[in-house]
């Protein structure tokens, strides 16, 4: 193993903490140094998967006790606030998974200490690092006039087969709005800049512990283009997400994530193949140029307050 790797402190090793540590666990560029999760039964078995690095289940021991240079952290967006604190203050850098907090007052205070401690700050947004992003920011200008763009996630199931853990069923963190939608609202931002909502209706099962089950908005660009969100759950048709712009000239689409539809002057869309990329090495390698004090393609905790201020606003929150 290079002795100039990265030493990367994971805290949360659940779902996408296990995602990315195989991405850093093949990366050049970093190493898993340490992992902290809650369970340890997850923090011990991650710690195996990485040649036996140290874990624990308090991460303010890990911090102090480890020498790390940045700070992976996939723990519940509740407890991403708190954490991140704990870390800056330690003027660890930091790469933090989306959405950046639980309020948009937390994702505010979470981008000054940010600053504050000087430190490279970073999320993950998968879709900005793959082939679909810039296949759509070319494809762009043969749209003409964008009349508008419609944002559709439909749900059969939520949270889906393969996410069954409490936390994205319940209202006070989960739900499709706070977990999916942070990826279109950035994708949106990144092509088309910001954005704001001007309406929402959100419905809820009656039991108020759970999650919304529906959400009808409407929102503008700043140059007034509209776009529209269809988000339902609970219903028989299968998952289905389509992110679609309109254009007088034509149209784009992305299916469930990664599939492109494009569509010239009064035609269907048609698929169009592209190769996927490895999103989330694309993503360390960015992190990389950062932490060497280079120009990096990163999406910064700034961007990631816009995108928790439309969650917000989706939501009715202050
Ligand atoms: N960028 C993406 O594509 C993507 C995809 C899925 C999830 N996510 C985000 O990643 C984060 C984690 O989601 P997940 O699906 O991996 O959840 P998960 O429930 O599978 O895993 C979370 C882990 O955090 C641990 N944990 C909870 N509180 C902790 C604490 N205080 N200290 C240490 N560990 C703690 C849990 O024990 C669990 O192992 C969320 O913010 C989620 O929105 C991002």
């Amino acid at each position: 193993m290079s002795q100039n790797k990265q030493n990367v402190g994971v805290i949360g090793a659940g779902v996408m903490g296990e995602r990315m540590m195989n991405a850093i666990r093949t990366h050049d560029k970093f190493r898993v140094a340490a992992i902290s999760d809650a369970s340890a039964d997850r923090a011990q078995e991650a710690a195996k998967l990485s040649g036996d690095v140290p874990w624990y289940t308090d991460y303010k021991t890990m911090l102090e006790k480890e020498e790390l240079d940045v700070i992976y952290l996939a723990v519940p967006p509740k407890f991403h606030h708190a954490i991140a604190l704990d870390v800056l203050a330690k003027k660890k850098h930091l790469l933090c998974e989306k959405p950046l907090a639980n309020s948009l007052a937390e994702a505010e205070e979470m981008l000054a200490a940010a600053k504050d401690a000087g430190v490279v700050h970073a999320m993950n947004f998968p879709l900005y690092y793959q082939a679909i992003f810039p296949e759509l920011r070319s494809r762009l200008e043969k749209l003409g006039t964008i009349r508008r763009i419609d944002i559709l996630t439909h749900f059969h199931q939520w949270p889906r087969p393969w996410q069954q853990t409490p936390w994205l069923s319940g209202r006070e963190q989960g739900g499709f709005i706070r977990e999916v939608l942070p990826h279109f609202t950035h994708l949106t931002y990144a092509l088309f800049g910001d954005l704001q909502v001007v309406r929402s209706e959100v419905e809820y099962p009656a039991d108020p512990t759970l999650c919304e089950t529906s959400v009808s908005a409407y929102l503008r660009l700043a140059d007034g283009t509209p776009i529209t969100i269809n988000g339902l759950a609970g219903i028989g048709h299968q998952e289905h997400l389509d992110y679609r712009i309109y254009g007088t000239e034509g149209t784009l689409s992305v299916v469930n994530w990664g599939n492109l539809f494009v569509g010239g002057n009064g035609e269907a869309p048609a698929a169009v193949e592209i190769q996927p990329l490895d999103r989330l090495s694309l993503l360390l390698d960015e992190l990389s140029i950062a932490l060497a004090g280079g120009e990096a393609r990163l999406v910064t905790f700034e961007t990631g307050v816009k995108v928790q201020r439309v969650l917000e606003d989706l939501l009715g929150e202050e």
